[in-house]
This record gives C-alpha cells, sequence and structure tokens, in this order.
C-alpha cells in the first residue's frame, strides 16, 4: 500500500448502505448481507471507494439497530459473521473498503450488561445511569432533560430489584445510556473495536459522537422547552451533550486504530453548536474526519452554498482535517424533496425537521433536478463525499406512509405529531414495475416499510440504460472525479451572479446556478459534465456543470 492510498479516506467517495433497506438476499421482506453481496457490483460500477454499513448488530430493533445487544455478532435477520467477514473480503477484492457504525453512547435494554443491572448483580448498575426519582414519593424524573425522540429521557424501572429506580436514554426507552466514568466502559468499546479492525474493517462511523460523557451529577439542562430537539441545536450547551471529558475517550480510540497497518479511521457524527466546537473532535490525536451537516441544512441559494463550503473547509483546515460534504442520511428528509418546495433563507432548522415546511405541495422534478446539480456541487469539493443509497436513483422521501406502517420510535414517543424518518428508509427498487421491485427474490415477501407503486421508473434497472438517467449521472461523475478534482487544489470562488456560485479548482471549475435566469458560461470552456442533458453555452437555472 502506497502512502497515498493510505490517505483515501480525505478524498473518498462513501456510499451509506442502510442494510435494512438495501437488499433482500433471503427473501423475509428485511435486507440482509447476502443481498448486499450480491449487489456489490452494482457499487463497483458505480463507483465509491468505501460503504458504511448501519448497525448490522442483533438488536430488538427499538431503533432500527441503534440498540444494539451484542457489539460482536450479527444479527440474525442480516446474517452471520461468517456472511459478515465474507463481504469484506468481497467488498475489499473490489478495491471498495468496509466502514461500520459504532453505537457507544447507549445500548439495547437488552444487552447483557442492562439485564444484569436490572437484576441487581454486582457492580452491573454502575455502568449505567440510573438515580432515585425526584418528588417525595420519587415518582418524577431526576433532571429535566428531554429524550431526542420526544418526552422525558427517563423511565422508571417497573418491577424487579431496582423496581422504582429511573434510567436515563437520551433516545428510545430501549436504548439505555452508558455510563463513560466506569473503566469498564471503556475498556469494553476499545475492545469491540479490535475485534473489527482485526476482521478487516477499515474504520467506524461513531454514533452520536458529541455524547457518551455528560456533566457530573446530570444537572438540569437551562431550557425545558428545547430540550427534546436540544442534540440538533446551533445555540447553547446542554449538560448531556459535547462535554469536553469526551476528547479522552476518543484519544483513546484513535491510539487503537494507530496499532493497525493501514491505520483504521473514524467518522464522528457529532452534532455540536458551531464548526469550531466539531474541530475539536479532529485534532490530530482524536478523530479523523467527522460529518459537516451544514451542507444538509443549506437551503437552494447559491449565497448559502457558498457561505457552507467555505466554514466546513475552514474549520477542518483548522485542524488539519479534510471536509466532509453530505446531502442527506437515514435520519433527514430526502433531498429531491428538501428541495421540491420554497426553500426558507435560512439554514433549515433541524435536520430531523421533515413534513414541517406547510401543506405546499411538493414538485419532484423539481427537487430532483436541484438533487441532481448538488450532487455535482458535493462531488467537485475538496474532501470526503457521502451519499446515503437511493440518492444516485434520484428517490424522494414517501411522505404518506400509513400510521400503522411506520416503525421510527419518534413517531410514537412524539406522542404521533413526527412522522420520524421511515419515509427515507423505504426499501431500494432494483427491477420490474411493482413493489417489490426486485428488491426481495420473493415478490410476496412483507417488506419491513412499504414501498410506493409509482417507482418502477426510478429503479436501479429502469435507469441503467438511459443516459440520462440520475444513476448514470453518478457513475459519470463518480468516473471523472479523480481525473478534474483529485489533488486539483484548493475552492477559488468566481464572481459571476448573485445567484450563481462558481468555483475553480485547478484547472477544472464548478458552477451551480439556484437562480430563475440561465447564465452564460465561459467562452473557451469545455462542459465535462453537466447535470441536465443538452447544457453548452449557458446554464440554465438549477443546473451545474462541470468545465475544463
Ligand atoms: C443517530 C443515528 O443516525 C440515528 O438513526 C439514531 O436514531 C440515533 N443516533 C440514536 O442512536
Amino acid at each position: 500500500m502506497t502512502a497515498e492510498e493510505s490517505y483515501w479516506w480525505q478524498t473518498a467517495v462513501v456510499y451509506q448502505v442502510y442494510i435494512r433497506s438495501f437488499a433482500d438476499g433471503d427473501g423475509d421482506g428485511v435486507g440482509d448481507i447476502q443481498g448486499l453481496r450480491a449487489r456489490l457490483p452494482y457499487l463497483a460500477q458505480l463507483g465509491v471507494d468505501a460503504i458504511w454499513i448501519n448497525p448490522w448488530y442483533p438488536s430488538p430493533m427499538a431503533d432500527a439497530g441503534y440498540d444494539v445487544a451484542d457489539y460482536r455478532d450479527i444479527d440474525p435477520a442480516y446474517g452471520t459473521l461468517e456472511d459478515a467477514q465474507t463481504l469484506i473480503a468481497e467488498a475489499h477484492a473490489l478495491g471498495i473498503r468496509v466502514i461500520l457504525d459504532i453505537v457507544p453512547n447507549h445500548t439495547s435494554d437488552r444487552h447483557e450488561w442492562f439485564r444484569a443491572a436490572l437484576a441487581d448483580e454486582p457492580g452491573a448498575r454502575q455502568r449505567y445511569h440510573f438515580r432515585p426519582g425526584a418528588g417525595a414519593d420519587g415518582s418524577s424524573p431526576p433532571n429535566n432533560w428531554q429524550s431526542v425522540f420526544g418526552g422525558p429521557a427517563w423511565t422508571r424501572v417497573d418491577s424487579g430489584p431496582l423496581k422504582g429506580q429511573w434510567y436515563l436514554h437520551l433516545f428510545a426507552p430501549g436504548q439505555p445510556d452508558l455510563n463513560w466514568d466506569h473503566p469498564e466502559v471503556r475498556a469494553e468499546f476499545e475492545d469491540i473495536l479490535a475485534f473489527w479492525f482485526d476482521r478487516g474493517v477499515d474504520g467506524f462511523r461513531i454514533d452520536v459522537a458529541h455524547g457518551l460523557v455528560k456533566a457530573a451529577g446530570l444537572p438540569d439542562g437551562a431550557d425545558a422547552d428545547a430540550e427534546p430537539q436540544v442534540m440538533l441545536h446551533t445555540e447553547g450547551r446542554h449538560p448531556a451533550w459535547d462535554q469536553d471529558g469526551v476528547h479522552e475517550v476518543y484519544r483513546g480510540w484513535r491510539s487503537v486504530a494507530e496499532r493497525y497497518t493501514p491505520e483504521r479511521i473514524f467518522i464522528a457524527e457529532a452534532w455540536v453548536p458551531s464548526n469550531e466546537r466539531l474541530a475539536r473532535y479532529l485534532r490530530p490525536d482524536e478523530l479523523h474526519t467527522a460529518f459537516q451537516f451544514d451542507f444538509l441544512r443549506a437551503p437552494w441559494r447559491a449565497e448559502w452554498l457558498r457561505k457552507v463550503v467555505d466554514d466546513a473547509i475552514s474549520s477542518a483546515a483548522s485542524v488539519g482535517a479534510p471536509p466532509t460534504w453530505v446531502l442527506s442520511n437515514h435520519d433527514v428528509t430526502r433531498t429531491v424533496t428538501r428541495f421540491s418546495r420554497s426553500q426558507p433563507a435560512h439554514l433549515v432548522d433541524t435536520a430531523w425537521e421533515r413534513g414541517r415546511w406547510g401543506e405546499e405541495v411538493p414538485d419532484h422534478p423539481l427537487g430532483r433536478r436541484r438533487a441532481r446539480a448538488a450532487a455535482l456541487v458535493q462531488l467537485a469539493l475538496p474532501g470526503t463525499a457521502y451519499v446515503y443509497q437511493g440518492e444516485e436513483l434520484g428517490l424522494e422521501e414517501i411522505e404518506d406512509l400509513p400510521a400503522e406502517a411506520r416503525q421510527d420510535p419518534t413517531w410514537v414517543q412524539s406522542g404521533f405529531t413526527d412522522v420520524g424518518r421511515d419515509g427515507c428508509r423505504i426499501p431500494l427498487p432494483w427491477n420490474g414495475t411493482e413493489p417489490p421491485y426486485g428488491f426481495s427474490p420473493d415478490p410476496g415477501a412483507g417488506l419491513w416499510l412499504p414501498q410506493p407503486w409509482h417507482w418502477a421508473q426510478r429503479s436501479a434497472e429502469a435507469q441503467d440504460h438511459d443516459p440520462e438517467s440520475t444513476l448514470n449521472l453518478y457513475r459519470a461523475a463518480l468516473r471523472l472525479r479523480p481525473e478534474l478534482w483529485s489533488g486539483a487544489g484548493p475552492v477559488e470562488w468566481i464572481e459571476v451572479a448573485p445567484d450563481v456560485a462558481a468555483f475553480g479548482r485547478g484547472d477544472a471549475q464548478c458552477w451551480v446556478n439556484t437562480g430563475d435566469s440561465e447564465v452564460s458560461l465561459p467562452a473557451g470552456a469545455t462542459v465535462a459534465l453537466a447535470s441536465e442533458p443538452g447544457v453548452d453555452r449557458v446554464l440554465p437555472p438549477d443546473t451545474a456543470v462541470w468545465l475544463r
């Protein structure tokens, strides 16, 4: 491996595999490792450098696998440890690296540690946060923290030796928070990392990396009203999040990663108040990269694109880390839909905000056009780009799922006011004209989330031979990206018009028009790739081009 190859993560295109919804190999209506293995050639043809697989560990699925019961095994619905190893080897043979998802803030309530805690085995409850309740009879939660999914962040134990005690869960009740002041918790996770690194895994995405360590004494937060969404807020600090003590944990993790050749890498999911706070996670002895989410919160406006790009690059550069670009993921509204309504003049308030942009009917063709243009911007920028499965097919959010089909705990915990994240997690359409669109080998399989009846045109097969399809746009962009942009140097903005964000990097330029009227392209430039067919001398609205 050359030195350059060991820095693959600084420029990679990483494809996010939401395994439940990627491809079903065994016909039970749930995606699995067998299905993913069968589609690796599709990913190789797409041209991605790595895949990040959402949690695949044994789990009661209180939060789609982010409630882990055993960190060293595979959920039977997804396959076996042997399948996982085969997948890792096959991906590597195709030149695709494998990144897993580690969930250190909380376990499942079925994890053996939590069961031992509930049984009051000696020393077991200290690994979590158990407290007596407040009030004369202890019937109120110990503090005012709210769950990110809605409701109090505390649940009272209703039977057994700990009856009457409360335990902390910043997410669902089935996700008790670990006590990261406990040395056994720290040692256990370093061991879990090594378990997977020894099996050839190239890195980890760290779930709620800004969680884990809480302020001593678990004091009340300042503003009780704002708390359900506090993880996502851009203002203010809260005793549950982004505590300085968490950095010591990552210094330990970095030393585990450095024991391997090539070095294994980390990417933090950390929703912190500012890029400056985020940069603290990326200091040289901590994590390698972190998602920078302002890109997926930016409205479709050139001025915002310029601003979030500049902010992301300069804050990452302040600690010598590469920037990262995310247009969507399994927690947020799909890009097509986000761009299919009127655009606000500010960053979208919360990344998990969905269905709250009023009753405006989405214009999906418009949203898709903008999403295609945004992809070209994303893939022209320096650093790492993340592609969430289905973005390459131009899928939109499914906003009209029937209530009884919804799986996201947010729906119940919010008292049925927040529809949650199921609409961006619908099983992928691979081929055919009706559900399950080749997702499952059994046409009669009941899928874990239903697909819409209008996705025939969006399947991978339907797009495969259409030169104008979104799939072929992504393929072309990923093919051209190394040639045009890798090692191309810093972003240099070109003044064109308020509604145009245009930048050069080396000999290539990327232009995007977010306005209503067309603009002239520079004389003498050649269009290497355009997000819409037929772009030549002028750049139409909601279109991007790569020029050379
Ligand atoms: C962030 C994950 O992306 C999300 O899906 C999950 O619900 C929470 N962390 C809790 O683990």
